[in-house]
């Protein structure tokens, strides 16, 4: 039988990949799903990644998946005898902690309807007056939660955790493992909205806890890795990341601080949320300051684009871009919103430094096809997200605003984008109504 041993470590991270970094910020659990999605990437070595799967699976009492994962790795159908007696002494222990929570939990049910449930002291009151109920009951249903947790059953566990969220006392010394547990149990069942709620909840904990300053960077640290969980899943929280991250400074120092390579997906974040524009400038000056530390293609692209302003190599990045987001667990389902907005940048940017582009140039520099660049400029400007005008014979888009230096492009570009293209539209349209007396003809208008 081999058994896997502690000193086995994550196969070499490949080049771009964060899993190993974002794991050590993640709870136990929270890196399955990683891990699996890495073990049908090709970036690593699959009997590696299924080894090390294995080796951390040991560590819960997970008995199926560590069967299963056996099975994976072909060491044969017979389970070892071990296995077999941990599964039993696991089921065995369950049923322990179940049954001393049991009488509790018969009283919660008959609770449930009431509006006592509502008022969490109410609530106590009532159970400590009508049931008996005692601190220890805390103390098992706690334990219990965290044994279900171990055993895969998160959904069962967020049952317990509420509960305890709802009789314990902040002070209490398992109330900040009961947040952890609670948002980490909820992540696994994917019910976003109940972990943007504990999510919160428990930054408000570590924001007003009486941590030394190590232990809050330590805890914020935590809170971020498992916030880029919630964010790119919860429709908000492409709005609450830049928010967080970027906007409040201690989360932006933790970040400075401890995770650097948090970057790429407050960058994505910043990338793919059309409306939050103006959070551009702060995240490149974020993005300079930290590249000594941490850069990736998607940090470069907007270096590329909006500081050296060089299309070509933005272009390059872009394309470096996809494979990055592909095997990134994080943020794998933001691909295909973030190439079309990247390319909207990369053509908002080069429009407002040229005042007439051809349309093979542009498709070149986007890496399309001439007729599909077309087609997508064509709805850029149908959707009044762009002052441009399209000569098909001629194979032009002429822009609306007149072309600035790079340096006023910077400035203005960066600065308020919203506030400035509602004065430019007004300005464009003067200007237009004057062109147009010149050659109405040749012009199509979207
Ligand atoms: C998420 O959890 C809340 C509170 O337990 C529940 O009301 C809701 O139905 C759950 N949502 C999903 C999608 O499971």
């Amino acid at each position: 039988m081999v058994t896997p041993t502690e000193t086995e470590t994550m196969p070499q991270p490949h080049k771009f990949d964060l899993t190993a970094k974002n794991c050590e910020f993640l709870d136990r659990h929270l890196t399955f799903p990683l891990l699996e999605f890495l073990c049908i990437k090709a970036i690593y070595n699959k009997q590696e990644m299924l080894e090390f799967i294995l080796d951390t699976v040991n560590k819960t009492n997970m008995i199926d998946y560590i069967m299963d994962t056996r099975k994976r790795l072909n060491l044969g159908d017979e389970m070892p005898e071990e296995l077999n007696q941990r599964k039993t002494k696991v089921l065995q222990t369950l049923k322990e902690l179940q049954s001393e929570v049991a009488p509790i939990m018969k009283a919660t049910e008959i609770l449930k309807n009431s509006e006592m449930m509502k008022d969490s002291k109410t609530f106590l009151n009532v159970l400590q007056k009508d049931y008996n109920f005692k601190s220890e009951n805390v103390e098992s249903a706690y334990k219990l939660a965290k044994y279900l947790y171990e055993c895969g059953n998160y959904q069962d566990s967020t049952s317990y955790l509420y509960f305890c969220l709802l009789v314990m006392s902040p002070n209490d010394k398992n109330y900040l493992n009961v947040l952890w547990g609670k948002l980490a149990a909820e992540i696994l069942i994917l019910n976003w909205s109940s972990a943007l709620e504990d999510l919160s909840r428990l930054r408000e904990f570590i924001d007003n806890s009486n941590f030394t300053p190590m232990q809050a960077l330590q805890q914020r640290t935590w809170l971020i890795h498992w916030g880029v969980l919630v964010f790119f899943n919860h429709p908000k929280g492409r709005d609450l990341i830049i928010e967080m991250f970027l906007n409040k400074p201690l989360y932006l120092n933790a970040i400075q601080t401890m995770c650097p390579h948090i970057l790429r997906y407050l960058a994505t974040a910043v990338i793919i949320n059309r409306q939050k524009r103006n959070a551009l400038k702060d995240l490149i000056k974020v993005i300079q300051q930290e590249s000594y530390n941490y850069r990736d293609p998607i940090t470069e692209f907007l270096e590329c684009l909006y500081v050296n302003f060089n299309f070509e190599q933005a272009r390059m990045k872009l394309h470096e871009c996809q494979t990055v987001i592909l095997n990134d667990f994080f943020i794998v389902s933001c691909l295909d919103e973030f190439v079309e907005n990247a390319r909207l940048m990369i053509f908002e940017t080069f429009c407002r430094i040229h005042q007439c582009i051809t349309i093979s140039m542009f498709a070149d520099k986007l890496n399309m096809k001439p007729h599909d660049a077309e087609c997508w400029i064509v709805n850029l400007i149908r959707n009044a997200r762009l002052n441009a005008k399209i000569d098909s014979k001629l194979g032009h888009v002429v822009m609306g605003t007149p072309p600035l230096s790079p340096y006023q492009q910077l400035v203005e570009k960066i600065d308020s984008l919203s506030v400035r293209s509602e004065h430019l539209a007004g300005l464009v349209d003067r200007k237009n109504k004057q062109k147009n007396q010149e050659s109405i003809d040749s012009w199509k208008y979207y």
